[in-house]
């Protein structure tokens, strides 16, 4: 069951901290960054408002009542919040995010949660997070972050969370196999980045300051991490280039 016509709560200051001499390098998601955060990513991760809604229909539809919704690396909360305003079941929600500055952003944002439901939210990086029991784990742009040697523990620890027939909804920016397509896929995102308002040398900042920092995997990786992990019924949900949305399922 759900209420019609939801909107996504994007609410931030214009995002031009790559315009200016100071900027975080490392990129890291700082106070700066978390002010600026929802203009940011929705003008750098291409369909990221159709990949919201449609990761919140997902959940909707195998949310399984008496469990949790998780949502790691929430930042400042804008898929909970879409999530809880659409689900009309009372749910608890986990959202967690390492950075303090996105978890008082996300504080702000979900104060207007509907009563029915009950919220943690917390400031921790998620290795250190005891995983409650869920049916629907959201890791969107997020696992991309962590250090490569964590990243299939993770995956072990939401399987191992979820109940049987619940999903993990999982988006991150990828590398193309054939380096001839990841350099048009690269070249296809700048020109977005571009069209979105960011300047040669905004872009060329940013992607100094995040190397190192976004070490992405190919889809190919992916599934198979998640295939080890023991999810099954892994399908690809959308795909703009570099960019890709996977749901992988508990099975019974
Ligand atoms: C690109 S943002 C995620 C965007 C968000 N999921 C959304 O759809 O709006 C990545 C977030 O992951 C958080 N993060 C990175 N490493 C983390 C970790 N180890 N544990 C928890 N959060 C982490 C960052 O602080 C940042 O807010």
């Amino acid at each position: 069951m759900e209420k019609a016509q939801v909107e996504l709560k994007l609410v931030s200051h214009n995002d031009d901290i790559f315009a200016g001499r100071h900027y975080p390098k490392p990129f890291a998601f700082n106070h700066e960054v978390a002010e600026v955060f929802d203009d940011m990513v929705q003008r750098s991760i291409p369909l990221y408002r159709d990949v919201t809604r449609f990761t919140a229909d997902w959940v909707l539809h195998f949310y399984q009542v008496g469990t949790a919704v998780i949502d790691i690396g929430c930042s400042t909360g804008t898929t909970t919040h879409h999530i809880a305003h659409r689900l009309e079941q009372s749910a608890h929600f986990l959202a967690i995010d390492s950075s303090q500055a996105m978890i008082d952003r996300a504080h702000d944002k979900l104060s207007d949660l509907p009563a029915r439901h009950s919220l943690n939210l917390l400031c921790s990086d998620v290795m250190a997070v005891a995983l409650p029991k869920s049916s629907a784990v959201v890791i969107n742009y997020t696992l991309q972050f962590l250090p490569v040697s964590q990243r299939k523990l993770l995956l072990q620890r939401i399987w191992e969370s979820l109940v049987p027939g619940g999903i993990l909804m999982i988006s991150e920016k990828v590398r193309l196999n054939s380096p001839s397509f990841q350099e048009l896929g690269t070249r296809l995102y700048e020109q977005f980045k571009e069209k979105q308002g960011y300047s040669r040398t905004e872009i060329e900042k940013k992607k100094e300051a995040l190397e190192n920092v976004l070490i992405p995997f190919t889809e190919d990786e992916h599934r198979h991490l998640l295939k080890e992990s023991g999810f099954m019924n892994v399908e690809s949900l959308m795909k703009w280039n570099n960019f890709t949305t996977l749901v992988a399922m508990k099975g019974y």
